[in-house]
């Protein structure tokens, strides 16, 4: 019985810093473009002062989940996904600033 408790409060613990360890170190890689993978840093964004709720609405990424929307450069330069605000006024252009975003 002791260990079953111990064992349930090890496991407790282990979801629960995996729940808080999620946002902000949290680094996602977009590897199926030609132009070179484009890696998504958590913590960048929540230093520039984001909140979750910035990018995970209706509107802009819905789901808490990679690969849910397929990002394409028309869609940014329309001003949707990373282009919400990779459009030189919230954030960097997207036009001419492939390198910051593509690496090879
Ligand atoms: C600057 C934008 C941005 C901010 C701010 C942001 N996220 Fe995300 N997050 C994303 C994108 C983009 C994805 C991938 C979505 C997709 O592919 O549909 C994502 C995916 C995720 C995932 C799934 C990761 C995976 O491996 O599938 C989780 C969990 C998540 N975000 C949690 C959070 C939490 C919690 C916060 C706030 C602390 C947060 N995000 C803030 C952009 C952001
Ligand atoms: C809600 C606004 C927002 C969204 C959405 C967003 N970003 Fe950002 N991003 C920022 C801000 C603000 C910064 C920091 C200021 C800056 O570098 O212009 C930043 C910085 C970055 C940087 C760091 C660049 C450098 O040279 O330091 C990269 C790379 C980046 N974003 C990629 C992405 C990608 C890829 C997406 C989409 C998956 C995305 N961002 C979506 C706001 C956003
Ligand atoms: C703010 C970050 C960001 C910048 C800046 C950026 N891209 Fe992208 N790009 C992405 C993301 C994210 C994807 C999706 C990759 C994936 O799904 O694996 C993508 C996808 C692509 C694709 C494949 C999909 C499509 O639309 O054809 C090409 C080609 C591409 N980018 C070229 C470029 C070029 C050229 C530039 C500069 C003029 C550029 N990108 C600037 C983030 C960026």
């Amino acid at each position: 019985m002791k260990k079953i408790v111990l064992l349930m409060v090890v496991l407790f613990v282990g979801v629960v810093t995996a729940a808080v360890a999620v946002p902000s170190g949290r680094t996602l890689v977009f590897d199926k473009s030609p132009e070179g993978k484009v890696t998504f840093s958590g913590k960048i964004h929540k230093d520039a002062g984001l909140k979750c709720r910035d990018c995970h609405n209706k509107k802009v990424f819905p789901k808490m989940k990679k690969g849910t929307v397929k990002i394409t450069m028309d869609a940014i330069y329309a001003g949707k996904y990373c282009g919400v605000c990779h459009n030189g006024k919230r954030a960097f252009e997207a036009k001419n600033n492939c390198k910051r975003c593509h690496v090879k």
